[in-house]
């Protein structure tokens, strides 16, 4: 089914009850928990966040819609501040969350396939890791320069053709565990496995930020200047 654009008089709460999938993303939006009866305008004003920045990130992320009155008037350091506490929540949080159960899932029961799936993931990790950190070290900073009206050899272009998918991997893990790892206590294994989907689903989405948002921005942002 289709979702529909939210607005910023939908209460937290019905949205939340409406697809609960949106959980993820508002703790990434630093929204607390405790949402009373309060609705999109009100949390955000509450908790200094653009509202136009998130309904435009929330709604595209939900319909796959750029919301085109929107686009023009979000700054691109609104979308780089989400961007930045998604990573850290992919690092610190959901990354860290599936390898203890992964482990706590291939400890019990001995089996040979076991190293190599920890392996897989920790080089996967490793992977993301590096990806991330040039968008914290090269992508980010040269936005905010540039939105300081600071010359730089560097251009969006130069991400556009180095920005790779990451979330690849974790697909293959997917099928390394569906297909080949046999095991006679499998709960927590199967709680894993939903665990990488929605990863692999919520790493796709914030490369479809990047690529679809953040850099047409920027480099709207980069013909203005040079003209
Ligand atoms: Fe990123
Ligand atoms: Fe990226």
């Amino acid at each position: 089914m289709q979702q529909r654009f939210l607005r910023h008089d939908d209460t937290i709460i019905d949205i939340i009850n409406d697809d609960y999938t949106i959980l993820p993303l508002l703790s990434r939006f630093s929204i607390p928990l405790g949402v009373g009866n309060e609705t999109i305008d009100d949390i955000c004003r509450r908790n200094a966040i653009d509202v136009k920045a998130l309904l435009l990130m929330l709604n595209y992320i939900r319909t796959g819609i750029i919301d085109s009155s929107y686009i023009n008037v979000v700054s691109p350091l609104e979308v780089v501040k989400f961007l930045k506490n998604s990573h850290d929540y992919f690092i610190n949080y959901k990354f860290a969350h599936i390898r203890k159960n992964l482990t706590a899932a291939l400890e019990l029961e001995s089996n040979a396939t076991n190293s190599i799936i920890l392996n897989f993931f920790d080089t996967f990790i490793e992977k993301v890791k590096d990806h991330f950190k040039y968008e914290e070290r090269k992508v980010f900073p040269y936005i905010e320069a540039l939105l300081n009206g600071e010359k730089s050899t560097y251009s969006i272009d130069i991400f556009q053709r180095h920005h790779e998918e990451v979330g690849g991997a974790l697909a293959e893990l997917k099928n390394i565990i569906l297909r080949y790892y046999r095991t006679t206590v499998p709960n927590l294994m199967y709680d894993v496995l939903v665990d990488i989907y929605n990863c692999e689903e919520d790493l796709a989405s914030h490369s479809d930020i990047e690529n679809n948002l953040l850099i047409p921005m920027v480099s709207d942002i980069e013909r203005k200047f040079q003209q």
